[in-house]
């Protein structure tokens, strides 16, 4: 299969359109990351974004929907927690886990009773759900366990010969995946950290609390989201995440030093580190704009190990920091 990858316009989106309906796939530009589109209702062609990923089939899709209209016959119940949260936070990037209906396949849920939704606002998005007509699932459009695309290029990279159509709307602006909250009763359960913040949930719901998985590895049982059981954004590269200040960290990775060893550390660290390295912003918004493009470009240097400095673990950097530990495998050097 040839994969073409046209700029966001009035045709490409009208073409998108159209595969959408005949239950091909499409690789679409999202504020958070670039999704691996297709017909949530059509269970056919959600067995295609499987197979296109290498997806695990326990792991559940995410389903990208434009009004509340659309949520409405894809769910059984709305509690008014969640109400409240779509009220505050969507269009952005913000998932809800919700009762489903039958109007979703099980192949989307994986078996589970619930579902996934959420209303992105990226325009092209939006539009591409309005064209279609159709309730998308989308999972990010990275082959299974590699770090999601927030450029058209590394879907390419990824996805070349098995997708149809990749439609480029330049880079995505939070470059981490949205936050993932299950309602159960009165409570915000995060499954995903992003860039809805525990503190943004916690202005409109009392109630919050955060998933063991976010911090620590599965150890077995029941995953309450089935995706923080497997290996994850990785990059070829082993990464290794060194806590410290720079000099340890210096100090720690000069006795490393080798061709293949490279470091991923602050742009303020830039001026004092000899070791080969990228640097990946200062502000825990800058750092999640930029680590899955770091990882990805780490690669293509040939990087064999990366030692990354540690994010600090609040608002949008506990989502860094989440992504990067996983990416780790929880391969964490301290030296504080
Ligand atoms: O920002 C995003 O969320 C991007 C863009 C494309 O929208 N999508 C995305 O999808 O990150 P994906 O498939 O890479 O991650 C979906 C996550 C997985 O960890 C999955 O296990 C979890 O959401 N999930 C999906 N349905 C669930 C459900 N019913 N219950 C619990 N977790 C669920
Ligand atoms: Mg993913």
């Amino acid at each position: 299969m040839q994969t073409q990858l046209l700029s966001a316009s009035d045709s490409s989106i009208a073409y998108a359109a159209k595969l959408l309906k005949a239950g091909e796939l499409v690789a679409i530009p999202t504020e958070t990351v670039y999704g691996l589109a297709c017909d949530a209702t059509n269970p056919e062609a959600v067995a295609k974004i499987f197979i296109a990923k290498g997806r695990p089939q326990d792991n559940p899709l995410i389903v990208h929907v434009n009004s509340m209209e659309m949520l409405k016959p894809l769910v059984r119940e709305l509690p008014q927690a969640a109400l409240n949260l779509a009220q505050h936070y969507w269009p952005g990037p913000m998932t809800l886990v919700l009762p489903k209906s039958n109007v979703i396949p099980s192949i989307v849920s994986a078996g589970l009773d619930t579902v996934a939704i959420r209303m992105p606002s990226h325009p092209i998005a939006l539009r591409i759900i309005e064209e279609s007509g159709l309730p998308l699932a989308a999972p990010s459009a990275n082959l299974s366990s590699r770090p999601s695309p927030t450029l058209a290029s590394h879907v390419m990279d990824d996805m070349q010969g098995r997708i149809p159509l990749i439609i480029d709307a330049g880079a995505s602006k939070y470059g981490l995946e949205s936050t993932v909250i299950s309602i159960q009763g009165e409570t915000a359960h995060i499954l995903r950290p992003g860039a809805v913040t525990y503190s943004q949930i916690s202005e409109l719901i009392d109630s919050v609390d955060i998933d063991n998985s976010v911090l620590k590895p599965f150890e077995g049982g029941t995953a309450s989201s089935p995706g923080m059981k497997y290996k994850h954004y990785t990059p070829k590269a082993t990464v290794i995440m060194v806590k410290g200040d720079i000099e340890r960290f210096i100090e720690y990775t000069e006795s490393k030093k080798n061709d293949n060893v490279y470091c991923l550390v602050f742009d303020a660290d830039n001026e004092k580190i000899s070791l080969p390295h990228l640097t990946f912003g200062d502000s825990p918004e800058e750092q999640a704009n930029q680590l899955f493009s770091r990882l990805r470009e780490l690669d293509k240097l040939g990087a064999q190990t990366i030692y990354a400095r540690c994010p600090t673990p609040e608002g949008i950097g506990l989502a860094v920091y989440n992504r990067l530990i996983r990416a780790a495998g929880f391969e964490v050097i301290d030296l504080e």
